[in-house]
């Protein structure tokens, strides 16, 4: 097991080339189930999820090679149609393969993923699609059995907005007989860059970028090269990582577009913000004024910044609120926060935060990817020393955080531990 030591009181300088999006590559992954094939993936992250998620496709057949960050995969000899439970409780979007496999295969057995460190996270919208288009589902003994001698274009409309169900319904709809439409769909850029790749391999898809998708099926796709979208979420951490040690940094290689409500926050709370073309620069040179935010879908502020928005406002002198309206109880890094002398309450969905308390470094420990980042963030201007614990979770997430973060000034040691 590694853990961080992080050394407290350091300001972040720099520039930072920021990596494909982890959430953009695992729906690009499961998709070449749908065209027996060979793919390169370009800018694909080197981290942990792509790693479980090769696996996973491994296992059903394919071959995944990634060098320099273009992941190759050979998708031409699928012969097994299971996503087993070993796979599937270790990363939720291992689900994303039950889509192709039923569209392209007629068969899978997929396990459910089960709760994760902040509650239980359904997939009746993946299923409920599934079936919309004709497919036959079973859950018995925590899988998923599907089947489906063939696809039939349908109406889907998802009660609730849902990254991964679209995700899954929109693969298995590019396959079905005749047009599906589906309303309330996701408009997070890793799904429109999924829908996007599916058009490159052939598919017929409308209303891109919005929330109403028309797919008119098709018989056949063809395998192809795709660039992976910069990590949006990963530029997010680092703009608030700067923000939050009155730092100057320059990200590269990443997307302003996929950012604006967070821009937006971030100048709100006082940072001086500059965008040019797939380059961020932000400069703070105060402690920043305490800024509320309110998670909500895209392109609302996204949850998976809420943790890190939380160590932010440690920094604020006075009070603020922040309300994830998509996972109610995505708040266990609330008490490790509080551990390095954070002042803090969560009521339901919110966390209340009095910020300007001194925070001095202790041992903390990781529960989940995001809410590890924040551990990271608040390590960074607490006094002293923190130790932070089970960082394997975020290594599920950041492509070489650390080393990125010590380029830009930071203390951060990756250190064997026996404790777990
Ligand atoms: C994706 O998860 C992301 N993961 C998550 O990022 C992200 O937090 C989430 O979208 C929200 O943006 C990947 O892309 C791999 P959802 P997903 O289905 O697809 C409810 C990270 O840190 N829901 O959009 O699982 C659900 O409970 C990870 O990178 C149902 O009720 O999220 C939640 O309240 C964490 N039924 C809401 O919808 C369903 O069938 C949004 O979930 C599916 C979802």
């Amino acid at each position: 097991m590694d853990k961080f030591v992080v050394q407290g009181g350091t300001r972040l300088v720099g520039s930072v080339n920021i990596s494909g999006a982890k959430n953009g590559s695992l729906a690009l992954m499961p998709a070449t189930l749908l065209a027996p094939g060979t793919y390169r993936l370009r800018n694909t992250p080197n981290l942990r999820d792509v790693w479980t998620m090769s696996r996973l496709m491994g296992s059903l057949g394919a071959f995944c090679e990634l060098n320099d960050n273009e992941l190759f995969m050979d998708t031409r000899e699928i012969t097994a149609f299971e996503a087993p439970y070993e796979h599937v409780k270790k990363m939720r979007a291992s689900f994303y393969v039950l889509g192709p496999l039923v569209a392209r295969y007629g068969t899978a057995k997929v396990s459910l993923p089960g709760g994760c460190a902040w509650g239980p996270r359904p997939v009746d919208l993946h299923l409920k699609g599934l079936e919309k288009l004709g497919a036959e589902i079973e859950v018995t003994s925590g899988y998923v059995m599907a089947s489906a001698k063939e696809l039939k274009g349908a109406k889907i409309h998802f009660d609730i907005s849902s990254v991964g169900a679209t995700g899954n319904v929109l693969m298995a709809a590019v396959l079905a007989k005749g047009n599906t439409l589906l309303t309330n769909a996701a408009l997070e850029p890793e799904i429109t860059a999924l829908a996007r790749m599916l058009v490159k391999m052939g598919a017929k898809i409308d209303g891109i970028g919005t929330t109403q998708l028309e797919i008119q099926g098709v018989d056949n796709l063809k395998p192809v090269d795709e660039d992976t979208i910069p990590d949006r979420i990963e530029a997010a951490t680092f703009l608030i990582a700067a923000a939050m040690t009155q730092g100057k940094i320059q990200l590269k290689k990443t997307n302003p577009y996929h950012l604006t409500s967070v821009i937006a926050k971030l100048e709100e709370s006082g940072c001086e913000i500059d965008v040019n073309s797939d380059e961020i620069t932000l400069e703070m040179n105060q402690l920043p004024v305490p800024t509320d935010i309110v998670t909500a879908v895209y392109p609302g502020i996204p949850t998976d910044i809420q943790a890190q928005w939380t160590a932010y406002m440690l920094m604020a002198n006075g009070t603020s609120m922040i309300t994830d309206n998509i996972y109610k109880d995505r708040f266990k890094h609330v008490p490790e926060l509080v551990r390095l002398g954070a002042d803090i309450d969560v009521i339901d969905n919110a966390a209340v935060i009095k910020g300007g308390k001194r925070l001095n470094g202790a041992q903390v420990m990781s529960s989940d990817l995001r809410g590890s980042a924040s551990l990271v963030l608040a390590a960074m201007v607490a006094e002293g020393t923190t130790d932070i614990f089970r960082i394997y979770h975020l290594d599920r997430g950041y492509e070489e955080l650390e080393k990125k973060l010590n380029n830009l000034g930071a203390n951060i040691k990756r250190v064997k531990t026996d404790i777990v």
